[in-house]
Formats: C-alpha cells, structure tokens, sequence
C-alpha cells in the first residue's frame, strides 16, 4: 500500500465551473478511485485559487466584494463537484487563513535561499491568463492567443523569483522521460527550457486582493505564487504551525499533478524551480491534457456555445457524461464534444451493450434457476469468459495506471460485447428447452452473470454511480470494493437471489 497525492488545478473562481474544469476533475476522479481500489491511501486535492486582478474584477463589476463573489463561486465548485460524485479528500480555498501563513513561510525560505530579488517588470499582461506575455514583448495592440482579449501594457516595481539560477537542474529534471505525460507534450517544454528560463514576477503593486508580501508595503503575491502553494496547505494540518521539512509526513509529495495543457509550463518548470528552491521534494509526474471543443469550435462566452456542465448533468445524469467524457476522449489529446455522438455512444454503450447483457442474463437467471444465480458446478473444460475477464483486468489495470481512460473503458466494453456473443453462440433459450441440458445453461449464465460483475466492478473509477447499481442488481456487496479480491474470478456466490432487473440506464433522446 502506497500514499498517493493526486491534484487537480486550483480554479479560478472569476465563474462558476465550466466544462473544462469539469473535464479534468471528473478524469482525475477516476484516477484517485482507481488507486483507492488498487488498496492504496490516497489523498485527492482539489480546490479554487481565489485571488489576483481577475477575481478582483469580476467581484466590482457584479457590484460586491471580492470575498462575497469567491464565497458564493466557491460553494457552486464545491456542490457541483458533490453532484457529479468528485470523491476529493480536501478542497482547499487560496483564501483560507492557513494558507495564507504557508505562503508567507515558504517565501521567507525561497528568500533565504538568495532567490528573490528586486526589479522592473514591463510588459504586455493578460489578466485571464494571469500571465505576461514574453512573445507579444515588441506588438504594439497586441491580443492574448487564448482569450483574443487586449493585453494590458504594464510598468511596475516587482519582486522576481530568480528562475534563472534552475536553468541547470530544470534541465536535468527533464530528462527524467515519467515526470511530463503524455509524452508528446514534454518537448514544447525542452524547447521553452533551451530558450533560457527568466526570473519571473512574484508581487503586484497596489492589487489589494491577494495575500501581502511580509516586508514589502504595497507588495502583494502574484496569484500563481499563491495558488501552487495551495497544494501544499491542502495537505496540512489547520491551526497548527509546521515545519515545512516535515511536510512529507502529510502525503508530500504529490504523485501527480493533473492539469489542461494550458498550465503545463507553470506545473512542470516555474514549479519545481519554486521547490527546488525551497529545499523540497519535487512532483513525481505532472499530466497535461488535451482541452474540448464544442461540435469544432472553441467554447467562449463571446461565441455563445459554452456547455453548461450543470445543465448537462441535470438533463442526461454523472453516468451518461461521465462515460462519453472519459470514454470517447484520448485523455491527452484535444477532444470534440458532438451532442450526436454523445448521445449515440452511451445509448450504444451503457443502455445496450451493458445494460441489455444484464438486463436479459439476469431475467434467464430468474425464469430458471428459481430467482437466484445457478448453483452448478464448475466446468473446468469451458473458461473462455473467465480468461477474457483476466486478460482484460490487466488491460484496465494497465490503461488507468497510464490515465489511459478511453482504452480502458474500450477494454471493459469488449468484454461486454464478447460476453453478449458467448450469450448468442451459446443460445441457452434453446438449450433450457430440454432437461438434461440444465447443468450446461446454468453453467453458461453463470459466467455471464460473473463477467457482469467483474465489468461493473472494473468501471467502478469511470462511473461509479453505475457500478453500485449493477452491482446492487446482481446483490453483490459493493461497500469497500478492493481490486485485489472484487477481481477474483467466481466471487459471485452461487445461489444468490436475484431482484427483478431494471434499466440501468434509460436511453437519452436528443432534445
Ligand atoms: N487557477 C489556475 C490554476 C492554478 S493551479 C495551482 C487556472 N485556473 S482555471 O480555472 O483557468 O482552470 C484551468 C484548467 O481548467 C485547465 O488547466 C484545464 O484543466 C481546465 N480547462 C479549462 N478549459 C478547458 C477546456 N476547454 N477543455 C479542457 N479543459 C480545460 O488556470
């Protein structure tokens, strides 16, 4: 058994959660269920980043406080993360008093160190970003590449971060081929890293909102120096002042840091230097993924096509976009949400290919076998389900371990598929039909019904709410599931009474 820190980024709160955030902590759910069902403790971390120019914006132009408008924001994460059934250990709010301390003490060690610094920072600013932009330095009106919004031009006395002494040990870091995933993402960042890193800006002049630096009257942190630190305070203790040497007995470092492509370079180079810095362990790997699109435009609020993820939840249920989510999407590749495709894959999926296997081999269990599941011996000569559940558990195991979700949900839906053929090869309704054939259709819907099991145990990470319910169907205890003994063949006991089936999963129609 290991300990297992998982992150998802600290969102902004300028707006309740949009499909992207939705996307990525729906994806790093199931990664945290996954290691919690390979017996391992995990402490999944997820949260807001509350401060900095934008919040402090948004909150004037709805006409209240920046603390109201990041109470109010922040509560919708945290009840629509409770909705989609988020299974986060901790939530952790940049405005939070005890993080506020941390902050303040981890920039007392980086200062210690040698690495801050006094000096001018000018430039083109993007206030969605949060971030200068070095490649519009020389543009006279230029606009933001991702938020097509004008930049700010800014002039002003800043505290940096001296980044540039890292060059060499960033350098090193990345050689290391496991600590970017997926792998197609870690050259931009060697390219960017061969560049030369700069010092970077960590202080604001006169931006009220955000947590003063100690010494520096006017100084306030640069959201982005705050907001990483929020990983840390979400692992310690409130009210109760720590060492930062001891941080490691709290679950750091974290294995994983998963995160859009967008936030890659703060994750995997300003970071670590920030760590290094201070004299501490470094992530063991940071993933970035890829970011949807909507039927192939980019979501904005300018162009009117935002998905809702509240709206959508409400309408087709966590099961339904859950799936389509995880299961139609290369984790670390760009993705399209298509509204037909998306309706056609989980009818295709879930209602048919699952829900129909579980449907129709649960009713032929009841109609013969008195209501129960069969109760016949072993046929040692007939495995063929059996060895596909084995071949395909270590299929799943493989996938998630790698966040390789799409593949792994492809996997437990073949094993659906191959057991509805053994069903249809085997045609026990016209076995049943004379007596002495009874043994061999027991025998049959048996290792259906087990597959079933498996299945529903494996898919537990990816839909969870789904799995409880076939598995409730099928009476199997789904409390403490643990995929060191719920993956044994034949746990499914002989005899069990079976309740009449329902749909797991009523097909959704297009609006
Ligand atoms: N506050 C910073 C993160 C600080 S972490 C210490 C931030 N917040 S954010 O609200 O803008 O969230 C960015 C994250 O939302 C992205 O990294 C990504 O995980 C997710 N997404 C935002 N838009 C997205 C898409 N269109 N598609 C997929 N995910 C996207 O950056």
């Amino acid at each position: 058994m290991s300990n297992i820190t998982i992150t998802t980024p600290l969102y902004y709160v300028n707006d309740k959660p949009h499909l992207g955030s939705t996307y990525t902590t729906i994806a790093s759910d199931a990664y945290a269920r996954f290691q919690r069902l390979n017996g391992n403790k995990v402490m999944f971390i997820t949260g807001v980043d509350e401060h900095g120019q934008k919040i402090q914006r948004t909150a004037a132009s709805n006409k209240t406080t920046p603390i109201n408008h990041c109470n109010t924001i922040s509560q919708k994460y945290k009840s629509l993360w409770e909705k989609w059934s988020i299974s986060n250990d901790y939530f952790i709010r940049t405005t939070d008093p005890h993080h506020q301390k941390l902050v303040e003490q981890f920039f007392q060690r980086v200062q210690s160190k040698g690495d801050i610094r006094i000096g001018n920072q000018k430039g083109w600013y993007c206030i969605g970003c949060e971030e200068y932009k070095e490649e519009s330095k020389d543009a006279s009106n230029p606009l933001c590449p991702i938020h097509l919004k004008e930049l700010e031009w800014r002039d002003e006395e800043n505290l940096f971060f001296c980044l540039s002494n890292y060059q060499t040990q960033i350098e090193n870091l990345l050689q290391n081929p496991e600590f970017i995933q997926p792998k197609s993402r870690r050259n931009e960042i060697i390219n960017f890293v061969s560049k030369g890193l700069k010092d970077f800006s960590i202080s604001r002049l006169n931006l009220e909102w955000g947590i003063p630096v100690p010494g520096y009257d006017g100084h306030t942190f640069y959201v982005w120096f705050d907001a990483l630190l929020g990983y840390i305070s979400a692992l310690l203790p409130q009210g109760q002042e720590i060492d930062l040497d001891d941080i490691n007995d709290f679950g750091w470092p974290p294995e994983i840091h998963i995160i859009g492509k967008d936030i890659l370079r703060f994750h995997a180079v300003y970071w670590p230097a920030m760590l290094l810095s201070a004299d501490l362990d470094l992530p063991t790997k940071v993933f970035g993924h890829g970011f949807l699109t909507r039927e192939g435009q980019k979501m904005g609020k300018s162009l009117g096509n935002v998905l809702d993820p509240e709206l959508l939840l409400n309408k087709y249920g966590e099961n339904a976009i859950r799936w389509y989510l995880l299961s139609d999407f290369r984790f670390g590749q760009d993705g399209d949400f298509q509204q037909k495709r998306f309706i056609d894959l989980v009818n295709n999926d879930l209602a048919n290919t699952i829900g129909n296997l579980l449907n129709r081999t649960s009713s032929m269990s009841r109609k013969w076998f008195t209501n129960k599941v069969p109760d016949f011996s072993y046929d040692s000569n007939e495995e063929y389900l059996k060895n596909l559940s084995i071949n395909t558990i270590i299929e799943v195991k493989e996938n998630l371990e790698n966040l390789s979700f799409k593949e792994a949900c492809s996997s437990i839906l073949n094993l659906a598929s191959s057991a509805n053929l053994y069903l249809n090869d085997n045609k026990p309704w016209t076995l049943i039909k004379e007596d002495k054939n009874k043994q061999r259709v027991g025998y049959c819907i048996y290792n259906v019904l087990e597959t079933i099991r498996i299945l529903a145990v494996l898919i537990n990470p990816i839909i969870p709410k789904l799995s409880k319910d076939i598995l409730n169907q099928l009476s199997y205890d789904d409390n403490h599931l643990n995929w060191n003994i719920d993956l044994e063949w034949g746990q499914l006991k002989k005899s069990t009474s079976l309740p009449k089936p329902s749909p797991i999963l009523v097909k959704l129609e297009d609006e």
